[in-house]
């Protein structure tokens, strides 16, 4: 079942990863710099500009929080890879990502992907480390409205043999500017919620319920 989004809101930024909102099930973006990380969060949401979206590199600097349905979270996350930050600044970034990612939550990662770059050196170092750390992982195709049908087959059928031996859950497309990959995703994000994001949930309320 589709995740149906029907309120959604600002919740905080976050620049201390040891201090993160109460636990909910989030779903966090992860990508390059400029791939469309918040642009994808404000297509799943139907906002135009809840998380801000630049056509500069390295709009997003903080852990962003977005309150959905009052139940879950949706995390959008400072991209990789943006060339006019120093090496302390990268490293900064890596400390407080991975950081970030291993604090122990209910949270599934959509990694964000390029359409027209495919897995980039950075990309495949990421989902390796999302893998090896056994965070749960699905990627998603951005920008899909730039390439042309045929091409668009011919790099996921190259994604999927590139990302044979990752244990990701699901490749997927989207494209803000065609909306194409919206409900796909949506669906994806339901059943997940559905299987893992209720867990704790329902066990306390059966708990309340002896
Ligand atoms: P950082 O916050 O810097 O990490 O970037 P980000 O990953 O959040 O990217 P953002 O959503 O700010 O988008 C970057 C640029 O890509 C903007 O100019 C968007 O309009 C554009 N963009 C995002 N998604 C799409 C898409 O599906 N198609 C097209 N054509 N452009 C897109
Ligand atoms: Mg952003």
């Amino acid at each position: 079942m589709n995740l149906s989004i029907k309120t959604s809101d600002f919740l905080t930024s976050v620049q201390d990863p040891r201090r993160l909102p109460p636990a909910k099930p989030e779903i966090a973006f992860v990508g390059r710099s400029n791939v469309g990380k918040s642009s994808l969060i404000n297509l799943l949401l139907g906002r135009k500009a809840l998380a801000k979206v630049s056509g500069k590199p390295g709009k997003t600097r903080l852990v962003n929080y977005f309150t959905v349905n009052e139940d879950i979270y949706f995390v959008d996350l400072p991209g990789y890879g943006f060339a006019r930050t120093s090496q302390e600044m990268r490293r900064d970034w890596s400390k407080m990502i991975e950081e970030y990612l291993l604090t122990p939550r209910t949270r599934l990662v959509v990694q964000l992907l390029d359409a027209r770059h495919g897995v980039t050196r950075m990309d495949l170092q990421s989902i390796e480390w999302l893998c090896y750390n056994m965070v749960p992982v699905v990627i998603v195709l951005t920008k899909c409205d730039k390439l042309s049908k045929a091409a668009l087959g011919h790099t996921l059928l190259s994604l999927r043999r590139q990302l044979k031996p990752y244990s990701v859950l699901q490749i997927l497309a989207s494209s803000t500017k065609s909306r194409h990959g919206r409900d796909e995703l949506l669906g994806y994000l339901g059943a997940w919620l559905k299987q893992y994001g209720r867990a704790g949930k329902a066990s306390k309320e059966e708990q309340q319920g002896d």
